[in-house]
C-alpha cells in the first residue's frame, strides 16, 4: 500500500510499504477514506519528537471503512464506516474507568515524554507518534491497523460526508476539551493563543457555549481574518502588537484580563529568539512565549487551559505570577473517546460545522506537498485533508 513516511526533518514522502495485518484478536484493518495533517504532525515533521525513525508512518486523524476484523471484535463489523480517536485506549484500566483515556495504562509500549518519570505507567499509545507513544503506524496511508477496536472506532452516519466528521478523531474533541477545561460559559471572556486548526475550533466551541468576548492571537493575518469573520473574534496580530497580553488587559473591564485563556500554540511558540535557540540546543525543553502571555492575560482566579503540546522544562515559567493571581491550570492530551457521542450530536444538529476550516483537499500521493503548504502557511492554508485515490490537484507538466 501507499503511506506517508518520515526520512529526517522536513523530509517525508509517500512510498509503497507492506500492507498492515491483524496482530491481535481485537484489531481491525481500516481502508482509509480521509486523513488530515495536524499541528502535532508538524512537531514530528520538524524532527522535534525523539523516537521518530526513518520509515515511520505518520497520521493520527483518519477515518474509513472496516475491511478486516479480528475474532474478538464486537463493536464494529466489516463494512462499517468509522472515525478513529488518535488516542488508543483499553477501555478497562483505572484511567479508562475515569474516562481519562489519554492516560490509559495498557496500550503504550513506549515511555511517553515525561522527564521525571519514577515508576508511573506511560500515557496511552497514539497513532503515528514515535516510539515514545508506542511506535504504532499512523493513518496517512491507504490502510491502517487499529488496535483496541472495541474501544476506539466510532460509527458515523452515512449521511454525513467525511469532512464533517473526520475531525472527531482529534481536533474537534481537543478544542472541546480546551473549552471545557477553560470553564467557559454564557458571557465569559477568553483569549485564544494560536489561530491554527485547534485555536479556530476552540473559538467555534467557545461561541457554542456562549462566550461573549473572544480575543485571538497569532501572526498569520489570513487565519485571524477568517476567525474574525466566522467566529467574531477580536484579532491581535503579534507582529503588530508586541505585547498581546498587555493589550488585552487594557481592553478588558477594570484592567482585569480575561476569565480564561487557551494556549493552542504549544512548545514551538514563536517570539523568543533566546528560547528558540536554547530549545534547538536542548538547553530548554519548550518555548514559554505563549504560556507567559497566557499567564499575563488571564484575570486573577482565572483558568489557563493548554491543549498545545509541551515537552520537558521551561526556565521562564512564571509560577510565582500564577500563584499571585491564584490561577488554575488544565492541560494534556485529549480524552477523545469521552466526547464523541455529544460532539456527533452537535454536528448533526448543525451547531458545529468543523469542515469550515478546511482549505485543501489533496490526494494522499501529494501528502509531502500538503506538509509543506501547511507548515509554511502557504496558499492561506488552514487545514489539509488527504484522500487516498483522489485525482491529482496539480496540473501535469
Ligand atoms: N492536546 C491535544 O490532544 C492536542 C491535539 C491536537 C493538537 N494539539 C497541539 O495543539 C497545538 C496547535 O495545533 P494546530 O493544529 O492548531 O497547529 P498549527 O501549527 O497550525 O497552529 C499553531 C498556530 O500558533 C501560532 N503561533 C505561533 N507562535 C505563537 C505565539 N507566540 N502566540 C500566538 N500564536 C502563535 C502559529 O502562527 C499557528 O497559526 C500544537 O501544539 C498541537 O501539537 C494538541
Ligand atoms: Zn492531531
Ligand atoms: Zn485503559
Amino acid at each position: 500500500m501507499k503511506a506517508l513516511t518520515y526520512h529526517g526533518p522536513h523530509r517525508v514522502r509517500v512510498e509503497t510499504v507492506p500492507d498492515p495485518i491483524l496482530e491481535q484478536p481485537d484489531d481491525i484493518i481500516l481502508r482509509v477514506t480521509a486523513t488530515a495533517i495536524c499541528g502535532s504532525d508538524l512537531h514530528l515533521y520538524r524532527g522535534k519528537i525523539p523516537g521518530t525513525d526513518h520509515g515511520d508512518i505518520f497520521g493520527h486523524e483518519f477515518m474509513g471503512e472496516v475491511v478486516e476484523a479480528g475474532s474478538e471484535v464486537t463493536n464494529v463489523k466489516i463494512g462499517d464506516r468509522v472515525v478513529v480517536p488518535f488516542v488508543i485506549a483499553c477501555g478497562d484500566c483505572f484511567f479508562c474507568h475515569l474516562h481519562q483515556y489519554a492516560a490509559c495504562e495498557n496500550t503504550n509500549s513506549g515511555r511517553g515524554a515525561i522527564l521525571n518519570k519514577k515508576n508511573i505507567t506511560p500515557p496511552a499509545a497514539l497513532f503515528g507518534y514515535s516510539k515514545l507513544y508506542g511506535g504504532v503506524p499512523g493513518g496517512q496511508a491507504e490502510y491502517v491497523r487499529v488496535p483496541k477496536a472495541n474501544v476506539g472506532p466510532f460509527k458515523v452516519p452515512l449521511a454525513l460526508p467525511d469532512e464533517k466528521v473526520l475531525f472527531l478523531s482529534d481536533i474537534l474533541p481537543t478544542a472541546w476539551q480546551a473549552v471545557q477545561n477553560a470553564g467557559l460559559d454564557k458571557g465569559s471572556s477568553v483569549a485564544i493563543f494560536g489561530a491554527g486548526p485547534v485555536g479556530l475550533l476552540s473559538a467555534a466551541c467557545a461561541r457554542l457555549v456562549g462566550a461573549e468576548e473572544i480575543f485571538m492571537i497569532d501572526h498569520n493575518a489570513y487565519r485571524l481574518e477568517f476567525a474574525r469573520q466566522r467566529y467574531g473574534v477580536t484579532p491581535i496580530n503579534f507582529d503588530e502588537i508586541d505585547d498581546p497580553a498587555g493589550w488585552i488587559i487594557d481592553h478588558t473591564q477594570g484592567h482585569r484580563g480575561v476569565d480564561a485563556v487557551i494556549d493552542a500554540v504549544g512548545f514551538e511558540a514563536k517570539g523568543s529568539l533566546t528560547e528558540t535557540v536554547m530549545s534547538n540546543l536542548k538547553l530548554e525543553g519548550s518555548s514559554g512565549k505563549a504560556l507567559r502571555q497566557c499567564i499575563a492575560a488571564v484575570r486573577r482566579g482565572g483558568v489557563v487551559s493548554v491543549p498545545g503540546v509541551y515537552a520537558g522544562f521551561i526556565h521562564g515559567f512564571l509560577f510565582g505570577d500564577a500563584f499571585d493571581k491564584g490561577l488554575t491550570f488544565k492541560m494534556g492530551q485529549t480524552h477523545v473517546q469521552a466526547y464523541l457521542p455529544r460532539l456527533l450530536s452537535l454536528i448533526e444538529q448543525g451547531l458545529l460545522t468543523p469542515e469550515e476550516i478546511v482549505t485543501h483537499h489533496m490526494p494522499l500521493e501529494e501528502a509531502a506537498r500538503g506538509y509543506e503548504i501547511f507548515e509554511k502557511r502557504k496558499e492561506d492554508c488552514r487545514k489539509v485533508i488527504l484522500v487516498p485515490g483522489m485525482a491529482s490537484t496539480t496540473p501535469a507538466t
